[in-house]
């Protein structure tokens, strides 16, 4: 299996996600590094926060965007105003490019979702042209994902398939603090540096923080669309309950923490 991520609806997926990885597109791009006159891969693009945030970051010669989902590479192509972005299907685990093919290969939110993230990072350095470099991105699920990790905790509490769920999702490839660096260096990246990025995932209310699961979206959404009526309530009552923390419901602001990863591609 190549990709573990499952699709509902591309709206969907802005509201539960997209809408954040937006805010972090920029200080990935800016740990990535991008110069002006590049070609540059995104590799599992979703629906473009990080493709249509790369061109506000340096003038670039050309972005090309690929993604595993019909669905995604539908809704990004159609918000694509860009001719030097091309947006196609494809699997980062055999990327359908030329070696050395790219300035750079860029991931955000990706190599989790990639049972074999090992040969994903592989083809990403594949793919880019000696001295130039390979960055991913993804979320610190266990220790990283505080508004996640409230809704996974109380799910857990009141059911052992929520426990199994948030057990595959604290230890998801890549997530483990050093993992993403050894990968690199054992694809032979030179260079190599990890650090963690921070954004606010920032809702207005309770409806915001929990329509998009409600409407199944996401692993945590698929988990919740699949329970009898009265455990789907008893459940939202118990997220509402700890979201709300013992005040009105109303704004709360959660950490989110990516670790990020970066290499550069040794000369022959
Ligand atoms: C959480 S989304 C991130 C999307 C986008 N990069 C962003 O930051 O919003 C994960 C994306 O990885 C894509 N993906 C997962 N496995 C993949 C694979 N093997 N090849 C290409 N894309 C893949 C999914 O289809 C999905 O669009």
């Amino acid at each position: 299996m190549t990709s573990s991520f499952t699709v509902q609806n591309a709206d969907g997926y802005e509201q539960l996600m997209g809408r954040w990885s937006k805010q972090l597109a920029p200080p990935f791009i800016d740990f990535a590094g991008i110069a002006d006159g590049e070609r540059v891969l995104d590799v599992g693009c979703g629906t473009g926060s990080l493709t249509f945030a790369l061109p506000q970051a340096a003038n670039l010669g050309e972005i090309v965007a690929i993604d595993f989902s019909p669905v995604f590479v539908e809704a990004a192509s159609q918000r694509n105003t860009d001719k030097k972005i091309s947006i196609q299907q494809g699997d980062a685990c055999a990327l359908a490019f030329a070696d050395g093919s790219f300035d750079r290969a860029l991931a955000l939110l990706v190599l989790h979702f990639v049972p074999e993230a090992d040969k994903a990072v592989a083809e990403m350095c594949r793919v880019v042209r000696p001295g130039g470099v390979v960055a991913a991105a993804v979320w610190d699920h266990l220790g990283g994902m505080s508004g996640m990790r409230m809704v996974l905790d109380t799910a857990a509490m009141l059911d052992e398939n929520a426990a199994r769920i948030r057990s595959h999702y604290c230890f998801q490839p890549m997530t483990r603090p050093g993992e993403m660096k050894r990968s690199f260096m054992a694809n032979g990246l030179t260079n190599v540096e990890e650090t963690s990025l921070t954004i606010r995932m920032d809702y207005r209310s309770f409806s915001d923080f929990w329509e998009p699961i409600a409407a199944g979206e996401g692993p945590l959404g698929k988990y919740v669309a699949s329970l009898p009526q009265d455990q789907r309530a008893r459940t939202e009552a118990a997220v509402r309950a700890a979201f709300e923390a013992g005040e009105a419901d109303g704004p709360r602001s959660f950490a989110a923490v990516a670790w990020a990863c970066r290499g550069v591609v040794p000369s022959a």
